[in-house]
This record gives C-alpha cells, structure tokens and sequence, in this order.
C-alpha cells in the first residue's frame, strides 16, 4: 500500500486522563516513582512507560514526537524547543572531533552558520556542495566523513535533492543521511526514500500559526534513545526541551496540516504559473522549467502538491523591498522571515534568512539581491491576491 502520512495522522487516537478527546499536559517537571528500584531502571532506559524528568521526555512531548514519527513513518520522534534545537544535536550525536560533515550549500542561514562557523570549534570540518551534483557529492566524501546534510526542499532556492540517490551514496559509505523536510512535510518522505534521520523546524508548516517555536528528529528508536541517553545524549545534554504545553498546541495544529499543504499547493501553484507567464524569473518545484521538476514528481506523495514556497528575482534589491512594502501596505501578506502562515509571507533572503552566507558564497550559489522568497498563504481566492500582487508589480516597473 502506497506511504500516505495524511491518513497516518488521522489514525492517531489518544485519549486524555478523563477520556478527554485531547491529550492531557502533563504539567509537571518531575515524576514520581512507587520503587526506587524502578527510578534506577528509568535512569538507565530499561522502564518503559515511565517517566523521570522533564527535561528527558514528558507525556506531551512523547504524543506529539509519535504523530511526526506517523506522519515521516518512522519508528519514533524526539520533539525540540526548536528546529536548530532538533538539527544541531542530530549532528553533534552522529559527528564527533576529527570527523566530517558534507552538506548541501544551499540551506537555512542558521544551519550553514552552525557548520560553518560553530562546528569548526569543535574540530568538526563540513564541506558544502551543489547537492544536486551527486558526483561532486562523492567526490567530497572522505575516510572521516560520517553525515550526509541536505534540505528537501533548500531553503531560499528551492533546490531539490535526490533522496534515494544520495542514500544510496550514504550506505556505499557507511554514512547517515539526515534530511531536514521544513519546506515540504508531507509532499516528501525521506525517510521513505531512505534518510536516516528526518528534522522539521515545526514553527512553520507544521504549526502553521506563526505562534510557536520548535523542532523535531525523527528516526530508529536506537539513534532517538540515543539523543535522549542521560549520559552521552546530545538532546539531553544540551537540553533545548520543548515546553509540554507547546507540544500539546502544536499537536492540535498538526491535525490540519493535510487540508492546509493541499491548499497552500494549489496557491503556490496557481501565483508560479502566472508569475512565469508574465515573464518573471520564477523559481517553483511544480513548474516544468524547474531544472528538478521530474525529480520532486518522482519522490512527491502527490495529494500535497509542490509545496507553499515560491521566489521570483524583481532584479535588484531596491525593486525587492519596493515591491515587498507595497504588498504589506495592500494587505496581500507580510513582510516577515519565516513560512507556513495563513497569510502570505515575504523577504529578500539575502539581507534576511541567509545573512549569514558571505556576499561571495551567496553569488555563487546564485542567490541575488533581487530575490524575494514567497511562502504562500491559505487564500481562500488565489486569483484576487493573484490581480492585487499584479498591480503592486505595474505600479512599482517590476511587470
Ligand atoms: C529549512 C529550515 N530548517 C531549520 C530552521 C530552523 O528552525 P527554528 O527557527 O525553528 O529553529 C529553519 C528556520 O527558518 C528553516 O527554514
């Protein structure tokens, strides 16, 4: 039977401490024990159902951490208080002094900053490549490389990896491939496709209401018992713990994802085919002229669609804000970083998400000035945000 997350979301069925219809928070940072024989095998993994301390896991956070591990079908989750609460244990778990990361270069501004500047103190090298080049992908990896990093989706250029391809390429190397899926949860499964381990940031789609930070790991139960192993467990350790009030709200949104990514598809469909047809440079998975246009098709559960994301190139970065201004004083969205709002959201990743790639590095990767990256809201009429966006473009020469 084909892979549907949407229905593995349905299918959850918790009931509450009353046989509420909702999860209980557990609001409580410590638990208490009927032996001290049975907090001694909670410390060392050995009492399930048991719990011991917040910060390791609470009742909250374990009911949202199995719904992402339904939805990505894998064995089980640990939540985060954000998303680079989720990536950068990940990576600190499965690389260690003297050892090598090879990672996609196109990827959130935050990530690249950790690789590039704070893993380096650590004595952990990264390489950043075209991912979309799986020969120069190999060619980078090393005897002491033991991660294989990448976006889905990359974020702000929506380039796509070839998830089976570079699997195959990890297990020729005895590597794990983590794939962070922010930009594109349930369109794609990588762990489908064969990652090893899958990251959300859940503040964006996930959540979906611009109201919450957090994170997610999802994978095998021996590499999540890993993160959360008293001893040596990056996530417990560097302790970036979600609030279990958090987690029951951001399971509550979650139940919605499916009908919200269908709709934020079809937006994002909908205003890339115009755009492209006015004769923007538009940059849109569901596009036919996206050089991996055939590849998203061929990895895509299809029912969510390309995604929300969207970017043109209006030439210059003065054209950008300009542009960007006037849509927010029209009320077609906002002039914010992040996505997955129900109002459109828009910035110039250059001078935003992505600061923290050189002005060098930028050009290279072919991220311009002019470049403002759309994520698309839930419109109920596309076609009168389409005419509202066109005429911000005429007015301002950008059309
Ligand atoms: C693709 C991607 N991964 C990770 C993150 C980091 O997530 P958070 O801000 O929740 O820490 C972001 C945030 O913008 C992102 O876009």
């Amino acid at each position: 039977m084909k892979f549907n997350p949407a229905d593995n979301i349905q299918d959850l069925q918790y009931f509450g401490e009353f046989g509420g219809v909702n999860p209980s928070i557990s609001d409580s940072s410590t638990y208490t024990f009927l032996s001290a024989k049975i907090m001694l095998d909670t410390f060392e993994g050995n009492a399930d159902g048991c719990y011991l301390y917040s910060r390791h896991s609470t009742p909250s956070n374990l009911c949202l951490g199995e719904a992402l591990a339904a939805m990505e079908g894998t064995e089980t989750a640990n939540v985060a208080a954000s998303g680079m609460g989720a990536i950068t244990p990940v990576l600190l778990q499965l690389v260690g002094a003297g050892e090598h990361i090879v990672s996609s270069r196109t990827i959130y501004g935050g990530t690249y900053a950790f690789l590039k500047n704070f893993t380096p103190r650590l004595a952990i090298e990264t390489t950043f490549v075209d991912i979309t080049k799986l020969d120069i992908v190999e060619a980078a990896i090393t005897n002491k490389t033991k991660v294989l990093f990448c976006e889905s989706v990359s974020n702000p250029l929506l380039e796509v990896a070839d998830i089976q391809a570079l699997s195959t390429l990890a297990k020729k190397y005895n590597l794990k491939l983590v794939v962070d899926n922010t930009f594109s949860p349930l369109s794609i499964s990588p762990a489908k496709l064969g990652a090893d381990v899958v990251c959300h940031s859940l503040t964006k789609f996930i959540n979906g209401t611009s109201d919450a930070v957090g994170g997610v790991a999802c994978g095998t139960q021996e590499f999540i018992d890993d993160l959360r192993n008293v001893n040596d467990g990056a996530s417990m350790l560097l302790g970036s713990t979600m609030d279990s009030v958090r987690a029951s709200s951001i399971l509550k949104n979650m139940r919605t994802l499916p009908l919200r990514m269908k709709q934020h598809s079809h937006n994002a469909s909908f205003l890339a085919h115009k755009f492209e047809a006015d004769g923007l440079k538009t940059v849109y998975p569901g596009l036919v002229s996206h050089s991996s246009h055939q590849l998203f098709t061929s990895m895509m559960n299809t029912a969510y669609g390309f995604g929300g994301m969207l970017t043109i190139d209006v030439g210059s970065l003065d054209k950008a804000t300009a542009l960007m201004e006037l849509m927010q004083m029209k009320n077609i969205g906002y002039l914010a970083v992040s996505l997955g709002f129900y109002k459109t959201l828009f910035s110039a990743p250059g001078t935003s998400t992505s600061s923290e790639i050189s002005v060098e590095e930028q050009k290279e990767m072919g991220l311009t000035n002019g470049l403002i990256r759309f994520s698309i809201g839930l419109d109920n009429d596309i076609e009168r945000t389409y005419k509202m966006m066109k005429s911000c473009m005429i007015k301002l020469g950008v059309l």
